[in-house]
């Protein structure tokens, strides 16, 4: 478990010297989003992973929602020696697919996309800015890619039932703060 936390953190480090280039390049990045069906594949390409605690700075409230569920539990469901085999640890952390990142549990990420961009306040703010910056849409696929036969629990899956029990609380969106005065 620790190794994977020096993994997260030193990618997360190297990323902080680079991140003013890349936020310069979103819009760009945006023109070339594909279809639906990859756009995992495609915010993995350009964005990186920066962990739960990044968003828990503006979201609280998700994040101590999110903590009461089974996702923030998934990495100490393995047994230690689960814990060293990819074929148990690709569902029970946040970013396998991704090439340099991997984070324990399924994060907000894991549905949310890779945050290194979108977490930007300025691009928060904006919906259409945030999507831009890897800020992906949460439907079932999202949640399939988990949730199926690969699992050696797995039973069934019912979106809209398990959106009940598996997500966070929801909250009312809070008006920025700082909204520009014109
Ligand atoms: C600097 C503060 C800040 C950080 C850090 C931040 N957010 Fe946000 N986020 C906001 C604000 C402000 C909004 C818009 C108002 C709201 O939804 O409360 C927002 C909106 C959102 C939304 C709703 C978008 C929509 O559909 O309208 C999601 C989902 C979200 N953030 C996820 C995340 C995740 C995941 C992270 C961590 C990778 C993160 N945020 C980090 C400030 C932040
Ligand atoms: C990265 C993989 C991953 C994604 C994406 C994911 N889940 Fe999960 N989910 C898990 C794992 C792993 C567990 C089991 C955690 C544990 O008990 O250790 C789990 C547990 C759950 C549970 C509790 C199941 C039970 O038996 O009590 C629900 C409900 C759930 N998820 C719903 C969802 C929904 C809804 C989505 C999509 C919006 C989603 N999950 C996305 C991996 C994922
Ligand atoms: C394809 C994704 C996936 C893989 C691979 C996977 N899991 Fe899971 N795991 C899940 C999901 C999703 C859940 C939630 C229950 C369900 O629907 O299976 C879960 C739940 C669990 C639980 C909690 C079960 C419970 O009853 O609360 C344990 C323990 C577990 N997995 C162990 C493992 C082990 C050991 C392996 C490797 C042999 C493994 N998982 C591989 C997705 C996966
Ligand atoms: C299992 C998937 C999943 C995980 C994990 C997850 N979210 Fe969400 N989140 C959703 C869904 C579903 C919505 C509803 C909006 C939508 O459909 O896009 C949502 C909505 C939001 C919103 C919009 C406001 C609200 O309360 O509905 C914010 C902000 C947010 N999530 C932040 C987070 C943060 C921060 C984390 C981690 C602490 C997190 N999410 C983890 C699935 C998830």
């Amino acid at each position: 478990m620790k190794r994977l936390i020096i993994i997260a953190l030193a990618v997360g480090v190297a990323l902080s010297f680079s991140s003013g280039v890349r936020a310069a390049d979103s819009t760009k990045v945006a023109a070339k989003a594909p279809g639906k069906a990859d756009t995992l594949k495609w915010a993995e390409a350009h964005f990186k992973y920066v962990g739960e605690t990044k968003c828990k700075m503006c979201h609280k409230q998700q994040y101590d929602s999110w903590a009461t569920t089974k996702h923030a539990k998934a990495w100490a469901s393995l047994k230690p020696e689960e814990q060293k085999k990819a074929e148990c640890v690709e569902c029970h952390v946040t970013g396998k697919t991704a090439s340099d990142s991997l984070l324990v549990n399924v994060a907000c990420e894991a549905c949310h996309g890779p945050g290194s961009d979108y977490k930007a306040s300025a691009k928060m703010k904006d919906v259409k800015l945030a999507a831009a910056a890897g800020l992906l849409a949460v439907n079932e696929a999202t949640c399939v890619r988990c949730h199926n036969a690969k699992s050696p629990t797995f039973k069934s899956f019912e979106f809209a039932k398990a959106k009940e029990t598996g997500v966070h609380k929801h909250f009312p969106k809070v008006p920025p703060t700082t909204a520009p005065t014109k």
